[in-house]
């Protein structure tokens, strides 16, 4: 049979609707009912094929469009709704059709799809603006403080605070706090998105840094990405940005399992027995819970109901591995209904943005020679030796209290990488004791916990 099309990239379901068109192209042209097909070899055909010969739209497009490019064709015809998404990528002419009879017409030569055209700079200036800012948060300046040290350094970060706090508020504000994202960044998100078919509705480009917040019931494959045609997770759509996990202790035992290999590996690797996929799933991680089952332990405005072994316990369902890998613990306290109404606005996430983007500059240069390295917190313990020093106040000063409040070795290293940032933050070259004492602070869930 006449062989119409060309091979779908890898991440696209092979199986789909979406082989309606081309299908229906190969049945046309090779039982003789087109006058020509000399255009048809130049073009990726897609589109799914409704009962009245409609085209309708398909999932992917993004993905699609670049598989066109790098096959080498001269274009790529699908579904109108689809050309926003896919005229982002460059170097490919995309055409939308309405119907089969459009794209017939077209390919025989007889009559005209129009090429779409998008200026994706403009694009990504006008779609790259955030709607929260932190100067509409009152108050919690020591938490905004370690927001800022985490977005400065690329830490994880867990808030502890009772209900209604404003963990969730604060959270939401962290993608505007990171540095810019790039074009580049832009696109590789923007693809992942469109593979799990979450654009359209006039959303064709992720300009923004992404906030993923799934709920606490969310499955392993939600989380992490799976199914027969693989989806990419939670963890890939937050991708270049933020990934929020709120009540964390309320989430399954197996789905905080398998975060943990993205938090290393920073992208996921999905294998079943027909596909093997890997989706990048670089993000910073941002939780935030109860400090204990009633929600105000240690709240100076309301009581506790808990026992302090049920307090205990509930502490205890982030220890260990997960916990391992935040680096940053902040406790959230309920903000006086005073200081709520008082009208005095915060420092805007501009200005804070500015800061973390000079501190990023400085570890980029720090990492030159490291390609998997970007910002502190990937460090290794041995990269800690090579590049946090430190004075020798400071290294006291760790010492002492790394012995007093019972720290880990591993505490010990996570200390070191966040003074490492606090310095950079500042601009200075060598961790001295405000930084360290500083970077202490941030530990508070590690206090007797010697081992
Ligand atoms: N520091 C704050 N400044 C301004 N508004 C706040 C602040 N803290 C809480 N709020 C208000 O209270 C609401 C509830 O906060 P939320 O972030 O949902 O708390 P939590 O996630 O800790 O339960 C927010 O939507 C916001 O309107
Ligand atoms: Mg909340
Ligand atoms: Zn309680």
């Amino acid at each position: 049979m006449f062989s119409v099309g060309h091979p779908a990239p890898a991440d696209i379901k092979k199986d789909g609707s979406a082989f309606d068109l081309p299908i229906a192209m190969g049945i046309l042209a090779s039982t003789g009912q087109m006058h020509s097909i000399q255009h048809l070899k130049r073009f990726m055909l897609v589109g799914e094929l409704g009962l009245d010969g409609g085209l309708r739209p398909v999932r992917g497009a993004l993905s699609i469009a670049i598989a066109a490019r790098d096959a080498g064709l001269a274009g790529l015809i699908l579904p109108d709704e689809n050309v926003a998404e896919a005229a982002v990528v460059e170097g490919v002419e995309v055409r939308g059709a309405r119907t089969l009879l459009q794209v017939v017409r077209f390919l025989e030569g007889a009559g005209s799809l129009p090429a779409a055209s998008v200026d994706r700079e403009a694009l990504f200036r006008t779609a790259s603006t955030y709607d929260t800012d932190f100067a509409d948060v009152r108050g919690q300046e020591h938490v905004k403080r370690a927001l800022e040290v985490a977005a400065a350094g690329a830490h994880n970060i867990l808030m502890v605070g009772p209900p209604g706090s404003g963990k969730t508020m604060l959270a939401r504000r962290i993608p505007g706090i990171l540095p810019p994202l790039t074009l580049e960044e832009a696109l590789e998100t923007t693809k992942i998105h469109s593979v799990a078919g979450l654009l359209g509705n006039g959303r064709s480009l992720v300009a923004t840094r992404p906030f993923r917040a799934p709920h606490h019931t969310i499955s392993d494959a939600g989380l992490i990405g799976g199914g027969s045609n693989p989806r990419p997770g939670e963890v890939s759509l937050a991708h270049h940005g933020v990934l929020f996990m709120d009540e964390l202790p309320e989430f399954r035992r197996n789905v905080l399992e398998v975060l943990r290999q993205p938090l290393e590996d920073h992208e996921v690797c999905l294998a079943r027995a027909s596909i093997s996929l890997t989706y990048p799933a670089k993000f910073m991680l941002a939780a935030a819970m109860n400090p204990c089952p009633c929600g105000h332990h240690g709240d100076a405005q309301r009581h506790c109901t808990c026992s302090p072994q049920a307090v205990q316990r509930y502490m205890a369902r982030v220890s260990g591995p997960l916990l391992d890998r935040i680096d940053l613990h902040v406790e959230v306290p309920a903000v006086p209904f005073r200081e709520l109404t008082d009208g005095r606005a915060g420092e805007p996430s501009e200005a804070i943005r500015e800061r973390v983007r000079r501190a990023r500059e400085v570890q980029l240069t720090r990492f030159a020679k490291r390609p998997d390295v970007h910002a502190n917190a990937h460090m290794s313990p041995r990269d800690l030796h090579h590049f946090c020093r430190i004075g020798e106040a400071g290294d006291a000063l760790l010492r002492t209290a790394i012995a007093r409040l019972g720290f880990s070795a591993r505490a010990y290293h996570r200390v070191l990488k966040i003074a490492r940032t606090i310095a950079d933050l500042e601009g200075a070259a060598e961790i001295g004791t405000a930084h360290v004492s500083e970077a202490i602070q941030y530990r508070s869930l590690d206090r007797g916990s010697a081992g």
